[in-house]
């Protein structure tokens, strides 16, 4: 369903023009039709500055969490890793998967014209309960410097088909606008959330966040699985801990894992 002119004008200088009509010039934008993995381009890349964008058309090697893949096709979506170099302590760093999610619901939300994005603890946001976004945070550290930290986006902007099993769970910008958009807008107003989502963090934490996460959060109120542990979630703490209550009252805060819902039994 994309438009042929869309496809060639995806490129970092639509991207950069885009950003410039958002009152965001100068921001290093490396673009590549085709990379194994933004996350990996900037990974390598050890002098790039703060704020540093790398985006591709298309991924072959595209990762997600837990080892697993992320479906990359030319020509339709955007895959896009930022740098950031916060002088944060290194175990200051783990709510930065919930900082992206939030930028990225921003972006979603703007670019829909109404308050849909929704964050499922820790990395995925779902609009209609399905997923239209995920990210992976990749931090180094390195004892007397800033941390090394690739933020990287994955979000369905013009697929409207996806293959098995992603496509009970998968939807994308194009299917909840009913509408296609521009890649290059949409690259570009997510870059300014995810730039003011990491400024905030770092200057005030997650506090500042805190009532925006609690007011997005998909799990809130529903029976999860998260390995042995079964329960109810009851929100996101002030360190962007999972909470869930178990059967027999006692609260649990999870740093980290893979939240499965469940029916209510
Ligand atoms: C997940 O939901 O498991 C996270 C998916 C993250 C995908 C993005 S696409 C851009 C960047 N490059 C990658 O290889 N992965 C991230």
């Amino acid at each position: 369903m994309e438009a042929d002119g869309e496809a060639r004008t995806f490129s970092a200088a639509a991207i950069e023009r885009a950003l410039a009509a958002l009152g965001h010039p100068g921001v290093p934008i490396s673009f590549a039709m085709a990379t194994a993995s933004t996350n990996d381009d900037a990974r390598r890349a050890r002098d790039a500055v703060h704020g540093s964008v790398f985006v591709a058309d298309a991924q072959h090697q595209g990762r997600g969490r837990q080892g697993r893949g992320w479906h990359s096709p030319a020509g339709e979506n955007l895959y896009l890793s930022m740098v950031w170099r916060p002088a944060l302590e290194p175990d200051a760093l783990a709510p930065l998967a919930l900082v992206a999610g939030l930028a990225v619901a921003d972006a979603v939300d703007h670019c829909l014209g109404a308050s849909r994005a929704r964050i499922k603890w820790p990395n995925d946001v779902e609009v209609d309960g399905r997923k239209i976004a995920g990210i992976l945070v990749e931090a180094t550290t390195q004892q007397g410097s800033a941390p090394f930290v690739v933020t990287g986006v994955g979000l369905n902007v013009l697929s409207t088909t996806f293959p098995p099993p992603l496509a009970a769970r998968a939807t994308s910008l194009a299917l909840a606008a009913a509408k296609e958009l521009d890649r290059a807008t949409v690259a570009a107003r997510v870059v300014v959330s995810l730039t003011e989502r990491e400024a905030a963090f770092r200057h005030a934490g997650l506090a500042s966040l805190i009532a925006e996460l609690g007011a997005r959060d998909s799990l809130r109120g529903r029976r999860v699985r998260i390995g042995a542990l079964s329960g109810t979630a009851t929100g996101v703490d002030a360190q962007g801990r999972l909470v869930v209550r178990d059967d027999r009252g006692v609260s649990h805060s999870l740093h980290s894992g893979e939240v499965e819902t469940v029916a209510t039994p």
